[in-house]
């Protein structure tokens, strides 16, 4: 909680008193008025000091929330208005902080909502404990072994349609750090009877009505039951469903949970075959069958029941059968076997029907503790919650009443001796005077019943026990002999005369005078029970069963462990145990929860002040409140004292500083409030009477008014001087922003007008200096320039002599080399290109240097041609000599030469080798052909031209047939002297041959040929080469011819021959031949 938080009371908004313990004045009208007022406020719960009073609501109320849970959390006990939460917290704050082991001990009456706290308890632990996956499990597994054991072991009753038939215990396990680790829960003496037999209006356990409403079909079929109530014996209809609970529904809930808690599948089906078989034993019936010897026997009526009931748990039918036909009883290693009438084979159906659930139920809460035991070994922190049958009185009390009673004496006990022994301890803890308080002490009652020697439970057994023959009766007439003095006891028979004449207690009956009144006990069957026989026919049968379950829940059975003794009767194991649970609840810290039951009627806003009355007088209430009073009534430790108070003195307001309490002292002792009312303690203020308490809390009322009113007053100033503040502090906000904005307004405008005049000035300044600059610029170059003329005066005046001398020639020189240089440049862009024909040269700049350029333009010529000739290869000169030698041979003497330039020579025209037409002159000319034309060979006798082949090889020339190939004429090159041919554009030419030689006897040889100037030529190139000596070449247009002895001339005449171009020959005479030449 933090500091600022307002700290509340228990005081604070009480409807009555919140603690009894303040009530004023204590009695028992105003108990109850005070109850009863709260109660009509739904204020359910009251404290007596650290006492919770819880009343049955009968409905539910809005104050078990997770909000509620938070508001309780971590707060003190008397902080907040009384609350089962508050208890709990306590509870388990003094558990994890102060580690004392805790229990909480519920009691009340049947109705009166003990298990619901129970479970509420539970609840609020598990909420504020810790958390996370395991731990979670753990508090899932804890509250959910609630249903289970609620099914099996609740049913409806008059009084409560949820009642508990069975005490239980329940050690939940915390770890150091307060988180759950398990639990533990201890059963005691479920009330077996009510699955044979239930009183008018009440119900068998619930589990019974669940699983004939909620069980599926299948699974009902598999069980082998109807879903009609009405069907089983051992159900009571005329209260067979109960308002507001849905019985399928809570049958899911069931399941759920005990798979939840950790039953396996298969286990929770055998269970509920054992339930189904309980339930089907009911309906064996039985009908008597007389012997022979006069003994009667009883056989069962239909055994298809039984037949069922055998499949079920896995019994042989007959060995069932037998064992609710005979009794076999053992003595001195003698068996003897007795047949069962009727009503003793009815007594042990109903028998094995009670042992068979109640063995079931046990075997269920041990297998719940299984699965919640705690895993860890270390030391636990425990918190015990126990949840016991209420005291009960009926109409008709018995065995099971009389033990119910017991337990809640025990338990009356233990809270007198703690509460008295805790109050005792607090006095002496806080230092302060003891005084005896008077309050009546049960165990007087307690030792009626369980004295080991005269207590009614020994004697009871000492009767079961004794041989001979035992009733009901003689237990009584023993009781009547024993406890007949006993101031709590009372029975028409006792020798004591008090109640002879007591009408109202019959004769078959004892009273008890209880701590919380008295019960009138019919002692029938209380022999019977307490014995709680089965036989061992019927046990042994069980053992024999194949369904491992009901196996296990009768070890009695197996005959190798035939035990011959008794087995402990109820009633000694029921001692025994409560003895247990009283030396474990002593070693705890109790916290108490008194449950009480507004009405009869289950109903909501009814009060029924004798039935509270009745409550409060046997739970010791009021005797509680006394206790708790006796000296002082209210205490409470010094901090939150003073801290509640402190405004009611002016030194401890508002702040006290010192111990709390010296703060306390001071105040008291301010506020004068009388000595003997209040004492102090080492850590707690004790006061004696509420009233001073109540006077405390006037004044404390009162003066919170004034401080409220005080607050109320400055919180108002406060505020308006906070809203003038904050009006001021805006305005001046405002104001300064303003101010803030016009200056810098100002400051700008004058910022502008300053730069401008700023400007200004500085513009006339640097012009000013511009001015200055640029004249003394002017200035200085003025200088230069009278110096630089000056100085050009005065060198040349010193100079001029030596410059007129020289001058003229290096000027020349220079303007020469100049001219050079640029004729050469400009030469250099201008060149020709490199082809030798081209005629270009550039024009001559200057006169004078014709020479040089005529000269150059020879170089450049040479220098070209020599270039171009480089490029050639041998061939090709080869082919250009000869063109030379034809050049030289006829260039301006011949008119045919300018068309034979362009013409290359090829020499073999004819192709004589290739060509297979010449084939046979080939053969017969060895040698290399160096030419080969047709060529005319002119007629001497009429001029006409006749083609011959021309051949000329490296010796001879030849000439041939131009058809057949035969060589006409050999002529070898030594015997030829000259070529002879006009100077026109015609082919004709005359080959001489010498004379003397044989073929000088043919005569000359007159040719004609267009390629004349190429065959005339190679014949030149060709006799000077093999011959070495020249043959002569006449250019003339007249020569003379010697065909054999005949001289002809030749002449070439200008004209235009007939036939058009060619020139043409013409006989004119013996001695003249006249070749017509066409004139260009
Ligand atoms: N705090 C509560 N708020 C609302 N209803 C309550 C409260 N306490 C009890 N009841 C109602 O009272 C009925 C009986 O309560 P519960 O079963 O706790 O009684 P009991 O004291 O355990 O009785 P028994 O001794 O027969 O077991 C509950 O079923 C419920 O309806
Ligand atoms: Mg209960």
């Amino acid at each position: 909680m933090s500091k600022m938080e307002v700290k509340t009371s228990l005081l604070d908004n009480m409807i009555g008193v919140g603690d009894m313990v303040l009530l004023e004045p204590l009695a028992e009208e105003s108990f109850l008025e005070n109850l009863k007022k709260r109660f009509d406020h739904n204020e359910i719960y009251t404290y007596i000091g650290s006492v919770v009073i819880s009343m049955n609501p009968y409905r539910s109320l809005p104050i078990y929330s997770p909000e509620k849970v938070e508001e309780y959390r971590n707060r003190n006990f008397y902080e907040l208005s009384p609350h089962i939460f508050a208890l709990a917290d306590e509870a388990y704050r003094s558990l994890r902080d102060q580690d004392k082991d805790q229990c909480i001990l519920i009691t009340g009456e049947s109705g009166a909502g003990k298990t619901e706290a129970s479970k509420l308890v539970m609840s609020y632990v598990a909420a504020v404990c810790g958390k996370g996956a395991e731990v979670n499990q753990v508090k899932e597994q804890l509250l959910q072994s609630n249903p289970v054991l609620e099914a099996f072991g609740n049913a409806k009753t008059m009084r409560n349609d949820n009642s508990s038939r069975f005490g239980k215990y329940m050690d939940i396990e915390f770890d150091f750090k307060g988180d759950p680790l398990g639990g533990v829960i201890s059963n005691y003496l479920l009330e077996k009877s009510r699955v044979v037999k239930q009183p008018r209006g009440e119900r068998n356990f619930h589990i019974f009505y669940q699983l004939l409403s909620g069980a599926p079909d299948d699974m009902l079929k598999k069980l082998n039951l109807e879903r009609d109530f009405s069907k089983y014996n051992y159900l009571s209809l005329d209260s067979a469903t109960v308002n507001g609970v849905d019985d399928a529904a809570n049958f899911r809930t069931v399941r759920n949970a005990m798979q939840i808690v950790g039953f396996m599948d298969d286990e929770t089906q055998s269970v509920l075959e054992v339930v189904s078989a309980v339930l089907k034993l009911g309906n064996i019936e039985f009908k008597p069958e007389s012997r022979v010897n006069g003994l009667d026997e009883s056989r069962v009526k239909d055994k298809n029941e039984l037949k069922e009931i055998c499949e079920l748990i896995g019994i042989e039918q007959a060995v069932l059968e037998r064992a609710f036909s005979f009794r076999t009883v053992e003595a001195k290693q003698e068996k003897v076997s007795t047949t069962l009438n009727v009503a003793q084979a009815y007594y042990a159906r109903d028998a094995l029907a009670k042992n068979l659930y109640s063995r079931l139920f046990s075997w269920l809460v041990n297998r719940i503790n299984e699965s919640i035991k705690a895993q860890t070994k270390t030391r636990k922190k425990v918190m015990g919650v126990l949840d016991i049958y209420g005291f009960e009185i009926f109409e008709d009390n018995s065995f099971e009443q009389f033990i119910i009673n017991y337990c809640n004496e025990k338990l009356q006990q233990i809270f007198i001796e703690l509460t008295l022994r805790e109050e005792q301890e607090e006095y002496i803890r806080e230092g302060i005077e003891w005084t005896h308080i008077d309050y009546f002490n049960n165990a007087i009652i307690c030792d009626l019943i369980e004295n080991n020697t005269n207590g009614i439970l020994a004697m009871l057994d000492e009767e079961c026990l004794r041989p001979g023959t035992v009733s009901d009766e003689t237990f009584l007439e023993k009781l009547n002999q024993i406890c007949a003095g006993h101031e709590h006891f009372e029975s028409r028979m006792s020798k004591n005369s008090k109640f002879l004449n007591d009408h109202t207690l019959p004769h078959n009956c004892f009273r008890i005078q209880h701590y919380a009144g008295k019960v009138l006990y019919r002692v029938e069957g209380f022999v019977d029970k307490n014995n709680d026989l089965l036989y061992r026919d019927l046990s042994q049968a069980m053992w024999k069963a194949s369904h491992s379950l009901v196996k296990s829940l009768f070890p009695d059975g197996n005959p190798t462990k035939i035990n011959l003794k008794r087995p402990p009767t109820a009633g000694f194991q029921f001692k025994a145990s409560v003895a247990t649970l009283m030396k474990n609840l002593l070693t705890k810290n109790p916290n108490y929860i008194r449950c009480i039951k507004p009405n009869d009627k289950k109903a909501t806003h009814i009060f029924t002040d004798s039935l509270v009355c009745h409550q409060v007088r046997y739970l010791g209430l009021m005797e509680n409140v006394r206790v708790r009073r006796a000296g002082y009534a209210f205490r409470q430790t010094y901090e939150p004292c003073l801290e509640r108070y402190k405004m009611l003195c002016k030194q401890t307001w508002p702040h006290w500083r010192g111990p709390a309490r010296e703060g306390v002292e001071v105040l008291l002792k301010d506020l004068q409030i009388p000595r003997e009312e209040y004492s102090y303690g080492r850590s707690k203020i004790f006061i004696r009477n509420p009233r001073t308490l109540f006077h405390l809390e006037d004044q404390r009322k009162q003066r919170l008014q004034d401080l409220a009113t005080l607050i109320q007053k400055i919180y108002r100033g406060w505020k308006c001087r906070t809203r003038f503040l904050l009006m001021k502090r805006s305005q001046v906000t405002v104001a300064a922003w303003y101010r803030r904005y016009a200056q810098q307004k100002k400051y700008q405008r004058i910022k502008s007008s300053a730069i401008v005049v700023q400007s200004y000035i500085r513009g006339w300044k640097s012009r000013k200096i511009l001015r200055e600059l640029k004249y003394q610029k002017r200035c200085t170059e003025a200088v230069t320039t009278i110096a630089a003329y000056w100085h050009g005066t005065q060198v040349r005046r010193d100079y001029r002599k030596f410059f007129r001398a020289n001058a003229g020639k290096k000027i020349y020189e220079f303007t020469i080399q100049r001219i050079m240089q640029k004729y050469f440049l400009e030469l250099k862009n201008k060149m020709p290109s490199m082809s030798p024909i081209d005629k270009t040269w550039p024009a001559r700049p200057y006169l004078f240097l014709e020479a040089t350029h005529t000269e150059l333009r020879r170089i450049f010529h040479l220098w070209r041609c020599k270039k171009y000739r480089d490029q050639f290869t041998e061939q090709k000169k080869a082919i250009y000599d000869e063109k030379l030698e034809a050049s030289e041979m006829f260039k301006d003497k011949k008119a045919l030469y300018p068309s034979s330039v362009g013409q290359p020579f090829q020499g073999d025209y004819l192709e004589i080798s290739k060509n297979p037409k010449y084939q046979k002159l080939s053969t017969l000319v060895e040698e290399k052909i160096i030419l080969a034309d047709i060529v005319n060979k002119i007629n001497r006798a009429n001029g006409k031209g006749a083609p011959r082949i021309f051949l000329l090889t490296k010796n001879s020339f030849l000439l041939a047939d131009q058809k057949s190939g035969q060589i006409k004429s050999s002529v070898p090159l030594s015997d030829l002297t000259s070529a002879s041919m006009s100077a026109q554009t015609d082919g004709f030419f005359a080959v001489r041959v010498k004379e003397g030689t044989p073929a000088a006897a043919k005569g000359d040889f007159l040719l004609s040929s267009d390629r004349l100037i190429e065959i005339v030529t190679k014949l030149y190139r060709t006799c000077l080469s093999s011959t070495k000596e020249k043959i002569n070449i006449e250019i003339s247009d007249e020569f003379l011819v010697q065909f054999k002895q005949d001289k002809v001339c030749v002449k070439f005449v200008q004209g235009s021959p007939k036939n058009g171009s060619v020139a043409a020959c013409k006989r004119k005479n013996n001695r003249l031949l006249e070749v017509a030449v066409p004139s260009p």
